[in-house]
């Protein structure tokens, strides 16, 4: 039987379509799925894959994950860089949060250099385009056995 885990995607990121593809991959947010639901089969989950522009939506969820004890990836796009609410909501898990994201956050502009997600996630994989995702199912495997 498969596990269930959460894959949750934060603003914008369902328009990849007309973000700049020299930043996040070629993919557009249908690809991206594919390519997570694929990966999380191969690897012995079930993806639960969403994406919200909503902060409120995103903390519903995560308090989700911590009332069903699922374990999460998650992205939360530029809500990363400030949204202490949902840094709150993520705490609240007792299980795996990894943070990913499609660029190196580090080396782009300086707001995104902070991340207030990252001290509750148990590790963060950004850079790799989309297969920062896959790296983190790989990452989820790992922990979770
Ligand atoms: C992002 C990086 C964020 O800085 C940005 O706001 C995003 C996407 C990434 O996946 O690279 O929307 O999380």
């Amino acid at each position: 039987m498969l596990m269930k885990i959460l894959v949750l995607n934060g603003p914008n990121l369902a328009r990849l379509d007309i973000r700049d593809s020299s930043i996040y991959g070629d993919l557009d947010y249908t690809e991206l799925r594919q390519l997570i639901e694929s990966s999380c089969k191969s690897h012995g989950f079930e993806a639960d894959i969403r994406q919200s522009d909503d902060e409120a939506t995103i903390i519903g969820w995560l308090h989700e994950a911590a009332d069903e004890k699922l374990p999460v990836i998650f992205n939360p796009a530029a809500f990363t860089h400030y949204s202490y609410a949902i840094r709150d909501a993520a705490a609240l898990l007792t299980t795996p949060l990894i943070e990913v994201h499609l660029s190196n956050t580090m080396s782009r502009e300086e707001f995104r250099h902070t991340s207030v997600i990252s001290g509750v996630a148990k590790g963060t994989i950004a850079g790799f385009g989309p297969h920062s995702y896959v790296l983190a199912i790989i990452a989820l495997k790992g922990i979770l056995g």
